[in-house]
């Protein structure tokens, strides 16, 4: 279905900087596709100006490993004991997804020293998940009434030996744990976080999977119950929310399947209990919430190039040279980054994965292929 683009905002510059909300997708959408959509246009605060206090001092949180107890040091940085990371620091409103595999172990590998991580609060209340709403504030109550994420089944499907389904918690468990991996999180949107996910690398599911070689892709589908989720009583995406990658992209070491952050099972609004993760991509291939993992031949169309192929594509890897037709990826706004408008930086390749990933899309032409 063709959707409306010519709405009230729509930038006609490359060198303007996108707006500093969700609603710069949300305005390809018709004024009267969601009830929000007024007030996100007329009101004078911006998601992005959250007090300062909502940033967790480097003090606070260093992202070095302790060499005695690297898990200990991390958990007091954040104000939980040593032995009650279960609940004690868990809001009311903080409804529990997958708690398999918790406390997880810190992969070494992936705590660079240079990365400062965003807040606990920034990371759980600046979202976007459509299927909450479309303001960037919106999946945090909305995913956070009643909607239940445990237990939560998974089928992993398609072009496999060992097709299954099976309990999130379980997966987990089959899995061998969790650990934490702390990555670079660029959006699309020109914004970025550092985020300590938790979880389990895609690779060891892939393998258990065990493809045909036919399979060349694998598909990642959110749940669809527009009971529980407002936005998807609209007709605002084609739900459910579909992602994919190559089957090598998939296998790559750096391709994670996050079930917490931070330490502690994943907030709904984060995309709980299975969620993907690809830090050298913009945040719209990390499909949340998953049900389904399919393995097929064929390139499929994920749910933002369905809607807008121009402007997103398959590959989405986060690329400063090629410009979103509307804005450009040069650069990036550090959430909870100071000042006023956040601190800028400037956009590296590959989101700064550029060494461990160059080598899947060499030969590629990137202005083509994004
Ligand atoms: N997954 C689903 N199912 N629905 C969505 O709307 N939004 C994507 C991605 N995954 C989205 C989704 C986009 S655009 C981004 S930037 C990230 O989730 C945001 O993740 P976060 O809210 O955890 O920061």
């Amino acid at each position: 279905m063709e959707r409306n683009l010519t709405g009230p905002v729509l930038l006609s510059s490359l060198n303007q900087e996108p707006p500093f909300d969700c609603s710069i997708r949300a305005r390809i959408f018709s004024a009267t596709s969601f009830p929000l959509f007024t007030t996100m246009l007329i009101r004078t605060r911006h998601d992005w100006e959250l007090p300062e206090s909502a940033t967790t001092p480097e003090r606070d949180y260093v992202l070095r490993p302790s060499p005695t107890s690297p898990r200990r040091e991390f958990l007091k940085t954040l104000g939980y004991g040593v032995a009650g990371l279960a609940g004690a620091a868990l809001s009311t409103r903080d409804l529990l997804a997958t708690t398999a595999g918790f406390p997880t172990k810190i992969n070494p590998d992936y705590r660079d020293p240079a990365l400062v991580a965003t807040s606990y609060d920034l990371v759980s209340s600046y979202n976007n998940f459509y299927e909450f709403g479309t303001a960037k504030s919106d999946p945090k109550p909305n995913a956070n009434q009643g909607w239940k994420t445990d237990p939560w089944a998974v089928e992993i499907t398609g072009l496999i030996n060992n097709p299954f389904k099976i309990e999130a918690n379980d997966l987990v468990t089959k899995m061998g744990g969790a650990e934490q991996r702390v990555y670079r999180f660029r959006c699309v949107e020109a914004w970025s976080m550092v985020i300590p996910w938790d979880g389990f690398p895609l690779a060891k599911l892939i393998k258990l999977a065990d493809p045909k070689p036919e399979a060349k892709f694998v598909t990642f589908t959110t749940f669809h119950d527009p009971k529980s989720a407002p936005g998807q009583r609209r007709n605002n995406l084609d739900w459910p929310y579909l992602e994919a990658l190559r089957l090598d992209e998939a296998n790559h070491d750096l391709s994670f399947i996050a079930t917490g952050i931070y330490g502690k099972p994943i907030p709904h609004q984060n995309g709980a209990p299975l969620r993907l993760v690809v830090p050298w991509k913009y945040g719209f291939k990390y499909g949340k919430s998953i049900v389904k993992i399919n393995f097929v031949a064929q390139q499929p169309i994920n749910t933002w190039q369905a809607m807008q192929a121009r402007e997103y594509g398959f590959y989405a890897n986060v690329n400063p040279n090629v410009d979103h037709p509307r804005w450009s990826q040069a650069s990036e706004r550090v959430i909870g980054g100071g000042g006023i408008l956040g601190a800028r930086q400037k956009t590296p390749m590959f989101n700064g994965y550029e060494q461990q990933v160059a080598g899947l899309y060499r030969g590629m032409d990137l202005t083509k292929f994004y």
